[in-house]
Order: structure tokens, then sequence, then C-alpha cells
């Protein structure tokens, strides 16, 4: 390849280790780098250590040639041209953003700058953290000339993150030096240019050689600001459909129409309009509540995100009292849960929604068969396999006996259940979705009492089969719900 750049990605996990595979995909020849010795050991002998959709594959191709894994900072901090730090930047006590890790980092890379480098921030992070690395390195007595720090936000979602990055809506790189924006222009050419999607292995996705995505060039704070205020704005758009869906419930509308009908205004856009229960994941929860941090330390007051938060809880607590309702009370009570991961597609549990309502029904005396087709190993790490609680091997395995079936993460495949399975299989045939996966009318027909966010509940009725295995069905449900509404 004419510009091969040699690129370091410093931290492995969800986003360092795609935007590795994915540099490694555009031709760039990737050093990464990790402090955790086992992930790179394992990585190093074919390990994928995430799930994620295309990375076995981009990873199984540019390993070892490409793509090679080190815990020697300072080595690949010698050979690589441009630096990628994408070490996590956890919540701190304060809400703010914790930047040890990028602070360790950064200091390490000081010490052994020997000629021009550009130093790139990946992780999200607050506005000034770019000066601050660029202070840390000059501290460390790095000449002036010898580096750059830019910033370049990324916009991976989980479970998708492979075909975000090389099929993105825009790439941001802020910086205030003329010659890092041209090394960044470098590393994205394959993308900008459009080459990249004419390699018949490429992976697809919307962008073609025609549509190539464009390269937005701002400053170092607008890059670190678009990376907050756009997980903040998009943490808005669903805690604004939550409250709009539980309106649609105090109503009797149905909050698919209504999104559907929001969404097809220009302005505002079909995306991230699902009601269900409440954002989660390891960059929502802990960006908004950063950003709500940065905003007060300028003396300015966003109590529009504090509301926001406020709106995820309460739609968690809300989902809970739901369950309740269907069931009227909690202890004995016998329930089968689809998801553990905080969104379909990942094997990521951190600040999943699910992970909270199972804790919370485990502590009501409920006992619970999970299933998650990617997260069950990370959530037994934490909420370990007891007599409460059992992960099975599937969707049916979840159901079978069960007094009701609650779904709380969206995976494709809970979306396409063989329902007189899960018919016969559950005890009573009650069906409770958090994430709004199937048509209320359709439930119905097949003899379910089903549940959802912001629509009405679908009641079975008296009239079709019970379930084959008790010999009350369908009517004990509404028995249950109508005992909960009389309460
Ligand atoms: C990222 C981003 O960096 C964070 O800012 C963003 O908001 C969410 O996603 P993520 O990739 O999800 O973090 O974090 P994680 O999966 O925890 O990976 C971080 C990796 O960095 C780990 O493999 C960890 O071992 C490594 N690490 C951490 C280092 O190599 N050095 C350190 O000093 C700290
Ligand atoms: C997010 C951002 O989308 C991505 O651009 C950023 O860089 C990293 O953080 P991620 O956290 O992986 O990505 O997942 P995302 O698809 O944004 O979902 C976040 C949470 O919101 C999940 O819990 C999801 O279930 C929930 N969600 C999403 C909704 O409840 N409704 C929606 O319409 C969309």
């Amino acid at each position: 390849m004419k510009n091969r750049i040699c690129v370091a990605v410093v931290g492995s996990g969800y986003v360092g280790l795609v935007a590795a595979a994915c540099f490694a995909e555009i031709g760039h020849l990737v050093i990464c780098v990790d402090n955790d010795e086992s992930k790179v050991a394992s990585l190093r002998d074919g390990g994928v250590p995430i799930h994620e959709e295309y990375l076995r594959e981009l990873l199984d191709r540019h390993r070892p040639g490409s793509i090679t894994f080190t815990s020697d900072l300072r080595a690949a901090t010698r050979e690589a041209d441009a630096i990628f730090i994408a070490v996590g930047t956890p919540q701190s006590g304060t809400g703010s953003a914790d930047l040890s890790y990028v602070d360790a980092v950064a200091s390490e890379i000081a010490r052994s700058i020997d000629r021009y480098k550009v130093i790139v921030e990946k992780s999200t992070v607050p506005v000034y953290t770019n000066e601050w690395i660029r202070r840390v390195i000059e501290r460390n007595g790095v000449p002036r000339e010898l580096f750059d720090v830019a910033s370049n936000p990324e916009f991976l979602r989980e479970g998708t993150a492979v075909v975000d990055f090389l099929h993105t809506d825009r790439i941001v790189v802020g910086t205030d030096s003329v010659r890092a924006a041209a090394l960044m222009d470098t590393i994205y050419e394959p993308l900008t240019s459009g080459s990249y999607y004419e390699n018949e292995n490429s992976v697809p996705g919307h962008r073609t050689a025609a549509s190539s995505p464009p390269i937005v060039h701002v400053s170092t704070k607008a890059a670190e600001l678009i990376k907050h205020a756009s997980n903040a704005f998009l943490a808005v758009k669903i805690s604004f459909i939550n409250v709009v869906a539980n309106i649609c419930e105090a109503v009797g509308a149905d909050v698919k129409q209504v999104a559907h009908g929001i969404g097809m205004d220009d302005r505002i856009g079909p995306k991230f309009l699902q009601a269900g229960i409440g954002y989660g994941g390891s960059c929502f929860p802990k960006d908004v509540a950063a950003f709500r941090y940065v905003a007060e330390q300028c003396g300015i007051s966003f109590g529009l995100l504090s509301e926001v938060e406020k709106i995820n809880v309460e739609q968690k607590r809300r989902f809970f009292q739901k369950v309740r309702s269907a069931l009227w009370t909690f202890r004995g009570k016998k329930l089968g849960v689809l998801g553990l991961a905080f969104k379909g597609g990942t094997d990521d549990i951190r600040d999943s929604p699910a992970i909270e309502i199972v804790q919370l029904l485990l502590r009501e005396g409920c006992s619970i068969d999970a299933f998650d087709p990617a997260a069950m190993e990370r959530t037994a790490e934490i909420i370990p396999a007891s007599d409460s609680i059992h992960y099975v091997d599937d969707a049916y395995a979840a159901a079978q006996g069960k007094d009701a079936l609650l779904i709380l993460t969206d995976w494709q495949e809970f979306a396409e259940l063989d329902l007189e399975r899960l018919h016969q299989s559950l005890r009573y045939p009650i069906v409770i979705d958090g994430r709004n996966l199937y048509s209320p009318e359709h439930l119905r027909e097949r003899g379910f009492t089903y549940l959802s966010v912001g629509r009405q509940d679908a009641l079975a009725s008296p009239g079709t089969p019970a379930s084959s295995q008790n010999g009350f069905g369908q009517e004990a449900g509404i028995l249950m719900l109508r005992r909960a509404h009389e309460a």
C-alpha cells in the first residue's frame, strides 16, 4: 500500500481492538498495546476477547502480518507514527471522567518519543483533555516540535462497531496542527477516497466508492465536545421517547406509531426513538454524567441532562412495576429472562438495565432461568449461578414451566421465536417485553398475555386455547392482571 502508516493503539478493549482491526483492514501496520498481559497473550494466540460482528474475521485476516500485540508501550511508541489512546475513562465518584489511565499512558508515551509522533485521543474525554495530554508530554521533557496531539472521537456502537467504523457517517479530527491533520488525512484516506469500498473483500455497509465518508477538521476542543454532545443528545432522544411511551400507555396510543410519525420528519430522524427499559452500556450513563459535570465546571447549568438521567432511572422502575402488576406477588415466582447484555449484538453487561432488573427480581424472591446468546459468562461473574438463578441454553429452556417470560435485551433472535413452542413451554403464557420486539395484537392472537412499553397490554382472550401444560392458561394471567389493577 502506498501510504502505509505504523499505528499503535493503546487499550485493546471494545473500542481499541475494533479500531486496531479496522486500521489494519484499511491497510496500515498496527501495534495493539494493552497492560493486561493475559489479554495480550490470548490475542497473540488467536483469541478474540469480545463478541463483535466481523471482529474475528478481521483479526484472522490481519494477524500476524499487519497486527501485532504487545504490553510494551515504549517499544510500540518508538515504532509508531501515530499513537491512538483508547484506554477506559470510567466515571469517578463526582460524575466526572476518571482520566488516570489516560494520564499514565501519556506519561509513558512521552518517555519514548525520539522523533515526530501524533498522539491521538480516541477515548471519550472531557474538553481540555488534549491540552492536558500535551502538558504531560511536555513536562516529561519532550520538545514541542516532536509531537502533536489530536482528538479523533469514535462513534462506534457495540455490536455493529466494525461496520460503524468502516462505514461511518463522518470522521471527526480535532487538531490545531496542520502536520497532524495531514497525517490523520493519510490514515483515513482509504475510507475518504472510497478506495476501500472497491476492494471485493471489504466489509459490507452503506458506504461505497461513490459515497465515501467525509472527514471533518475542527479544533481539539470542538472534537472533544462533539463526542460528549453526540452521546448526550442521543440519550436525550431515548429519554424523550420513553416519556412519550409512558404518555401513550396512559392514553391508549402505541408509541411505535408515534415514534414512526415523529421520525419521518427529516429534522428529527427515525433512529434512537425506541422506547424500552432505558439506556445502559459503558458510554451513555457515564458520558451524560461527565458532560453535565463539564458544564457545571464552566458555571453552566445543564438541568436537561439531570432530567434525562432521572427519566432513565424511572424507566427501569416502571418496567419493574409492570412485572409486579402482571405477577401480583414476586416471592416464589419462577421467571424466564431473555437477555442480559445492555443491548443486542454484544456480550457487554456494563450498566446493563437487564442486569439491574434481574438483581431486583432476585432480591424480591423470584427464581430465574436466564438466557443470553453472548453475555451469560460475564453475567455469571457478577451473579453466580445458584438455586435462584440458572443460566440455560436457549430461549425455550428459559421459558420452560415459568410463570412469565421477560424480554430484556433486543437480540434479533428474540424477535423470531417459535411462538407455538414458547406457548407450550410456559406455565402461564405471559410475556413481558421491555424491548417491544412483538406486536401486541400478534401475541394476543396466539394466546399470550403480552405487556410491553408504551403500548396497550394485550390480554389473551378466554376463547383461545390454554397452555397444554397447565389447567388454567391465559385466564390465570388475566386474573392476575385484574387483581393487580384492582389492588
Ligand atoms: C472505551 C473508551 O476508551 C471509553 O472512553 C469510551 O467511552 C468507552 O469505551 P472500552 O474500550 O469500552 O473503553 O474499555 P475497555 O473494554 O475497558 O478497554 C480498555 C482497555 O485498556 C483494557 O483492555 C485495559 O486492559 C487497557 N488498559 C487500561 C491499558 O492498556 N492501560 C491502562 O493504563 C488502562
Ligand atoms: C453508544 C453510541 O451510540 C456510540 O456512538 C458511542 O460512540 C458509544 O456509545 P453503544 O453504547 O454501544 O454506543 O450502544 P447504543 O446503540 O448507542 O445503545 C446505548 C443504549 O441505549 C443501549 O442500552 C440501548 O438498548 C439503548 N437504546 C438505544 C434505546 O433504549 N433506544 C434506542 O432507540 C437506542
